[in-house]
């Protein structure tokens, strides 16, 4: 019947849609730069802390890579994009072995967010 048939086109048609608007959505970074900072970076309370003191949660674990899954979909004020890619990617890469690693894997993340080095190349400077 000709009815079934448009459906199935109907279905295909919304299915295409739908992944387009997830893709896109997807894209957007779910939390901005400064938010990131505050929670992962800022203060003795942050999520960096407690991984280095071994306060932290496994939910704050989760937490912490998922800022920086979403640190790098965001732009920088300043700087290259590729620099920037490079310099998400490997804190990303630092703190998913953290969080499931010990004091060699802590002492790489560490490293990997020097705040002045990602400051100096990406943040402005009026602040
Ligand atoms: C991978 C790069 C990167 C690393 C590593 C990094 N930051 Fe940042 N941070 C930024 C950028 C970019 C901004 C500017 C955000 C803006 O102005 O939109 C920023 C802004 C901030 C801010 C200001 C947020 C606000 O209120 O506007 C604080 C506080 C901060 N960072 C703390 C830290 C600390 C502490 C560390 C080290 C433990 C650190 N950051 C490591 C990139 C980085």
């Amino acid at each position: 019947m000709h009815k079934a048939r448009l459906w199935c086109a109907a279905l295909v048609v919304g299915a295409l849609f739908l992944t387009v608007f997830v893709r896109a959505g997807d894209d957007k970074p779910k939390y901005t730069i400064e938010q990131i900072m505050k929670a992962a970076h800022s203060g003795s309370k942050s999520l960096q802390k407690k991984l280095e003191k071994g306060t932290i949660t496994d939910e704050e674990k989760g937490k912490l890579v998922e800022y920086y899954e979403e640190l790098g979909k965001n732009k920088p004020p300043k700087g290259s994009a590729e620099d920037w890619q490079k310099r998400t990617t490997d804190v990303l890469t630092a703190a998913k072995a953290a969080v499931n690693g010990g004091a060699e894997e802590i002492a790489k993340y560490k490293k990997a967010t020097n705040c002045k080095s990602c400051h100096d190349a990406h943040k402005s400077t009026e602040d």
